[in-house]
């Protein structure tokens, strides 16, 4: 691949054109997820990628405009919120160290008194949903409202019949919420813990709203209208446990490849942050063993691999 050139004159609908061609020709390769009986309808080809930078320009290709299933791209938003209400009492209850298991594990939990690895496994999202929930009274309202005011899209929301889905075939979440429940580290009933966890997951976002929501984390915490939403040490706190624990088990290899902070989605949406210059967020519904995005990771790896910018 030919090298780009880094800096002012970066061209990204240039950049993002290259990321779609690499991205289209993993077709075929992974599994949309269908654990979730309701995902499994998603297109299995479709592919989007969009970028925003901090100074408020907008890019995309393919179907960046198309509304996905956003499932554990969520939690990044849940994060946000909880510590910009709650501060540090949030990492009372949750820790910061990658897994190194399954998303859905339940192995790390009993050894480790009911206190999650990280915020972005199940069992950690289940925790900051609870502590959101607490600080705001409407955990999944407060991530609607937040990706409806900073994407400008009104319209934005659950999906009702993905959550539904979730529930009902919801037994390993129940599982993990009730463990966490019987060690004291849930403030909510489990049953309002896990609707709301099930209807921030159930959130349909395309890449545009996605990349507009997540540019506060490129703005060190600033939201779009400039106004600050965390402080800058915890926008850093924030990066740094998405690089690290972001695509679970798979993290290593996600910033080995991409060399950026990002949260994927088994509705194969990864959103990555370019620390003080933009967002960029790539779909595409086939997923690996870890539960990433085929094609989104991908597109990534191309994106950073030709421009040569990532945090490193
Ligand atoms: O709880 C679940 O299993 C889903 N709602 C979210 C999992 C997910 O997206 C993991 N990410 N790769």
């Amino acid at each position: 691949m030919n090298a780009l050139p880094v800096g002012e004159n970066l061209d990204w609908q240039q950049l993002l054109e290259a990321a779609e061609a690499a991205a289209r020709a993993t077709a075929g390769q992974g599994r949309v997820a269908d654990y979730i009986p309701a995902l499994a309808e998603a297109d299995p080809e479709a592919f989007g990628m969009a970028v925003a930078t901090v100074d408020g320009e907008l890019y995309g290709v393919g179907d960046w405009e198309r509304p996905f299933s956003i499932q554990s791209v969520s939690k990044l938003f849940t994060l946000a919120l909880a510590l910009a209400h709650g501060g540090d009492t949030v990492w009372r209850g949750v820790g910061r160290e990658p897994s190194g298991n399954p998303f859905n594990s339940l192995v790390q939990l009993e050894t480790e008194h009911g206190i999650p690895r990280n915020p972005f496994i199940n069992a950690g999202a289940l925790v900051v949903t609870d502590r959101l929930q607490s600080l705001t009274g409407d955990a999944a309202g407060a991530v609607r409202a937040f990706l409806r005011r900073e994407s400008g899209n009104p319209g934005l929301d659950t999906d009702p019949a993905v959550a539904a889905s979730e529930a009902a075939h919801g037994h390993r979440n129940a599982a993990l919420a009730h463990f966490i429940a019987s060690h004291g580290n849930l403030e909510n009933p489990v049953e309002t813990v896990l609707d709301h966890y099930y209807a921030h997951c159930a959130i349909a976002a395309s890449c545009r709203d996605l990349v507009l929501a997540g540019s506060f984390l490129a703005r060190y915490g600033l939201r779009t209208d400039g106004t600050r939403m965390m402080t800058r040490s915890e926008a850093k706190r924030v990066n740094a446990v998405l690089l690290t624990c972001g695509t679970y088990d798979a993290a290593g290899e996600f910033a080995f490849r991409v060399g950026l902070p990002g949260k994927s989605g088994v509705g194969g949406g990864v959103l990555a942050i370019l620390p003080g210059r933009a967002a960029v967020c790539a779909w595409g519904p086939r997923l690996d063993q870890a539960g990433n995005s085929v094609a989104a990771v991908t597109a990534l790896d191309t994106l950073t691999t030709l421009s040569g910018l990532s945090v490193f």
